[in-house]
């Protein structure tokens, strides 16, 4: 038996195959464009999509007896709005997790119609990302497509769709629209009214281990797959990642080095940050998660070496990076705006510290470390909650890099545990498929017999000391260069 996770991320979808045992006997990359059309916003053809899970299901399908494979499940790029049209045309290119468009739509939503109230309603707040204050803007900008909009899904559900036929999601992912009330796991009517929307132009709700449907034939006929594969909901990147890592029991931490960074804190129970900071969301397990999420982690760095320094060798230009916690440059992280802590669109990414012995390694070392400083804001948050934070398992793109695990483990004095498998979401999603197949009875089964931690990198006193420091300075350098962002985004 094998089992397809489809991890459906910004910059590439990643497939995986897997065997009943957890074993990953293929993977399959495929690329494809990400669009900024102005500053800050941040768009993708849900077509590209398609084709690329299409090439690519063919191509990791193509070594194996392709009828064994029962269960194909996913683990998606949050929040993004797609919209299709009654003849299930899409209308307009999907607005992506990390677009920053609807700041005026925040403020309606948390200002005049009040922060309290759509946490109530959904157990978060506005943030330009998310997907209501994308509908306001549509409604608002292109009244015209708005009216013509018949469904309303997220990335990973319009390839659930195109698979199977049927409009689904799931409540991890649900939970990143703010039109999802989080605590009872239903469509918000509050929600939908504010927004202009119908409960009838969303998705069905399943829980990320169901299964919604089996594979459409002609789809099954052009991928080469017997009829009766079954399309399982699957979860939104991060809360497949942490399936993928095993993060499911109460309290335990994950923190995705990707294009994104997240901080995920498993809960058995519905809980949520006074300041709603960070996000409460469903987990893929059938409980909740805390998430804290910066938007521009492993694309800071890839920002840097592809596009400024101009190289893809990225383990060369750290091989010189020996002295950690001893950097004067730093480098304000926020490329995209930022989300967790400062939600605000206005942002922009900076160094601060040059002299005119600054070196290259000390820029790329600076950029590391930022991301490790950004991501440290949602670790104080989650402690300031009560969360005992001492080790974290790390996946994503960047935690390839033991270098960057390192400066993690100093930064937020915590042990870093590497386990087995470092697909992450792509793993999550082929257990989620096996789960739904009836492989295990439960999530925590499946991860329980099929994730362990190989190795665990340590922090060092000396190394925590210095960067304690460093953090302090860092923390001080964002509210001293927020009106300056200001301006700078007047003048755009
Ligand atoms: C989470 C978030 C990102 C995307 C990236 O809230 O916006 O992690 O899911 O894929």
């Amino acid at each position: 038996m094998y089992f397809i996770g489809v991890d459906l991320g910004t910059s590439s979808v990643k497939l995986i195959l897997m065997d009943e045992s957890g074993t990953i006997v293929n993977s399959v990359s495929k690329e494809y464009p990400l669009f900024f059309p102005k500053t800050g916003w941040s768009e993708q053809n849900p077509s590209d999509w398609w084709e690329g899970t299409v090439t690519g299901i063919k191509e990791l399908v193509a070594g194996i007896d392709a009828s064994a494979v029962k269960g194909i499940s996913f683990g998606g790029q949050m929040h993004g709005l797609v919209v299709l049209d009654e003849n299930d045309n899409v209308l307009r290119p999907a607005i992506l997790w990390n677009d920053g468009r609807t700041a005026k739509e925040c403020e309606y939503l948390n200002k005049t119609i009040g922060r309290d109230k759509v946490s109530q309603y959904t157990g978060n707040m506005a943030f330009t990302g998310f997907t209501a204050p994308k509908l306001l803007w549509m409604k608002e900008n292109e009244p015209e497509l708005f009216n013509k909009i018949e469904k309303i899904m997220l990335p990973k559900d319009y390839v659930a769709y195109m698979l199977s036929g049927v409009h689904c999601t799931d409540v991890s992912d649900a939970s990143g629209m703010l039109l999802f009330d989080v605590k009872n796991k239903t469509w918000s009517q509050e929600m939908c009214d504010i927004c202009g929307v119908k409960v009838s132009q969303l998705a069905k709700i399943f829980e990320s281990y169901d299964v919604v449907g089996n594979i459409k034939p002609e789809v099954a006929a052009e991928l080469g797959l017997s009829n009766d594969v079954k399309i399982i909901a699957g979860a939104g990147d991060n809360a497949a990642g942490a399936v993928g890592t095993g993060t499911i029991e109460n309290g335990l931490c994950s923190v995705s080095l990707g294009t994104s960074g997240t901080v995920l804190i498993s809960t058995d129970d519905y809980a949520v940050d006074p300041n709603n900071t960070m996000h409460t969301f469903a987990h893929a397990n059938g409980k909740y998660h805390f998430l804290g999420c910066m938007l521009s982690a492993a694309s800071s760095n890839k920002w840097w070496m592809d596009d400024i320094i101009g190289t893809k060798d990225y383990a060369a230009e750290q091989k010189n990076i020996k002295e950690l916690g001893k950097n004067s440059v730093f480098y304000l992280p926020y490329l995209m705006g930022e989300r967790t802590p400062h939600n605000n669109p206005n942002a922009r990414g900076a160094f601060i510290g040059l002299s005119l012995d600054t070196t290259r390694e000390d820029m790329t070392q600076a950029v590391m470390e930022g991301v490790a400083f950004g991501l440290r804001d949602s670790i104080e948050i989650a402690r300031n909650l009560g969360v005992k934070i001492d080790r974290i398992r790390a996946i994503g793109g960047g935690a390839k890099s033991p270098l960057w695990c390192r400066i993690l483990a100093n930064v937020m004095n915590v042990k870093v545990d590497k386990i087995n498998c470092e697909e992450g979401p792509g793993y999550g999603a082929a257990i989620l498929a096996a789960v739904g197949c009836g492989v295990y009875p439960d999530v925590k089964s499946a991860t329980d017999a099929l994730i362990s931690v190989v190795d665990t990198i340590d922090q060092d006193e000396e190394t925590v000391a210095a960067y304690e420091k460093r953090y302090q300075v860092f923390k001080s350098l964002y509210p001293a260069l927020i009106s300056g962002f200001d301006k700078i985004v007047e003048c755009e």
